[in-house]
């Protein structure tokens, strides 16, 4: 029996417990430990980071997936994307997608996760038909949610759709940490059974449930499961990577993980975790277990917008009627999952009716959604809402993307000398802004140093 751990301390357990600010330079002295521990893989960029990057840590992020993919030649390197959207949360037109999944390959990356917010297999299959064609490894992902429409049923039809694209592995991606053991058991069993891919199972110990929830995903067949060294594991994060290995190395089964590596690993981040707490960066609130999503059945991070929301307007006295008021605008909705953008929309519009008045205002982003401009909603809309918010306005029937024009050689031509290559392009594209004050800083710095580099080649 063997359970393969993809180690998320540079990505995920980064992002949930320390907003993405973890630099290079914490974390370039452990590369070469984390490269021998036997992890299946090391999570390490998308997601947040590549944002990041630009915006606060002054890093290019393509030259931070180089130097971790130099220090680190034996260990698949992973990243996160969100399909049609890529770093972002808008729709990108396809030339951009394709070229952004072959330079992330080309530059280090090995396995793709990718994913829609709405599960919606139109949105990934640009994506993952450009990563399998530059060769790399595809996890098509399930985001898993909880909703009257969202069974074992409609789990098991994404994942074939997703392995008729070709992807080599499924991954269930639970962003909230509120998939229980039971569910956890008998959703991997149903995929493995009827779709037949190896698969990782995703989750956050936020709940508390996480620890149990992978023994049983494990028990029931999972390939694969992602977990945080110790002193970055637990609250938002992923659950540890040593705890598990013991306890599943106890039931026989073979992690391939090297326990010294481990420890040094562990060891390394303590100091850096310290500092992380001492500044305030490492807040101990997302260290703790947090049950509240179980009992509203929404995402954590939710629940505290709309706390923050309504405080902020002096109403959270109302919290308990916002709350009442999430299923009926998920369902007005089709029953998207509530992960991130959706979960933002849908707290804001709950809450609009219920300080306002049902849909008395809606927001652009739930008028592009009725528009279909998201995807298909996994159920169905609300038919009168949709009438009332768009009136005559059409709905979209094809996928988003294939009404947006080409975005690279506009790009390519707005910056200029500012751009060296197409990483500089595609960074632009994804983050015009930050990436523009970037590329600019850098140009700079570069004419600065300019004379000094002639002065030295001519030598
Ligand atoms: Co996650």
């Amino acid at each position: 029996m063997q359970i393969r751990f993809t180690e998320t301390v540079l990505r995920d357990a980064n992002q949930s417990l320390i907003a993405t600010r973890m630099p290079f330079s914490a974390f370039k002295g452990i590369l070469s430990t984390l490269d021998r521990a036997g992890y299946y893989s090391l999570e390490c960029w998308g997601g947040a980071t590549f944002d990041s990057c630009l915006r606060y840590l002054d890093e290019d992020p393509w030259e931070r997936l180089r130097k971790i993919n130099e220090a680190c030649p034996n260990t698949k390197l992973q990243m996160l994307l969100r399909g049609q959207n890529l770093l972002g949360y808008k729709h990108y037109p396809d030339d951009a997608v394709r070229l952004f999944v072959k330079k992330s390959v080309e530059n280090g990356i090995d396995v793709l996760r990718i994913f829609d917010a709405l599960n919606d297999v139109r949105n990934v299959e640009v994506a993952v038909d450009a990563a399998l064609e530059a060769g790399a490894e595809v996890q098509g992902t399930i985001c898993y949610t909880l909703s009257p429409i969202h069974d074992l049923k409609s789990y098991v039809e994404t994942g074939i759709a997703l392995k008729k694209m070709g992807v080599q592995m499924l991954c269930v991606k639970d962003m909230a940490g509120i998939m229980s053991p039971k569910q956890a058991f008998e959703l991997v069993e149903a995929l493995k059974k009827e779709v037949g891919l190896p698969l990782a199972v995703h989750t956050h110990a936020t709940t508390g449930l996480a620890f149990m929830t992978y023994l049983k995903a494990v028990e029931a067949g999972a390939d694969v499961i992602d977990t945080a060294i110790s002193c970055f594991s637990g609250g938002t994060a992923q659950p540890a990577t040593e705890t598990l290995d013991y306890a599943l190395r106890e039931y026989g089964y073979e992690t391939g993980l090297d326990q010294n590596a481990l420890r040094d690993i562990n060891a390394f981040f303590k100091p850096y975790r310290a500092d992380c707490l001492q500044s305030g960066l490492l807040n101990p609130v997302v260290m703790a277990t947090a049950t509240d999503a179980l009992t509203y059945q929404i995402p954590g991070g939710m629940l505290s917008n709309l706390v923050s929301q309504l405080t902020a307007q002096k109403k959270l006295n109302r919290l308990d009627d916002v709350l009442a008021e999430v299923p009926n605008v998920r369902k007005d909705l089709g029953y998207p999952p509530l992960v991130t953008p959706m979960s933002q929309m849908v707290g804001v519009q709950a809450t609009s009716n219920v300080l306002f008045g049902k849909y008395k205002t809606v927001s652009k982003e739930i008028k592009a959604y009725l528009r279909g401009e998201y995807g298909r909603a996994p159920g169905q809309v609300n038919e009168d809402l949709r009438k009332q918010v768009l009136g005559d306005e059409p709905v979209l029937t094809c996928r988003f993307a294939d009404t947006l024009s080409p975005a690279v050689d506009e790009a390519r031509a707005h910056l200029g000398e500012l751009a060296r290559c197409d990483e500089d392009v595609l960074s632009y594209i994804a983050f015009p802004t930050q990436a523009e004050a970037f590329l600019t800083r850098r140009l700079e710095a570069r004419k600065k140093v300019l004379p000094y580099t002639i002065e030295r080649t001519d030598e």
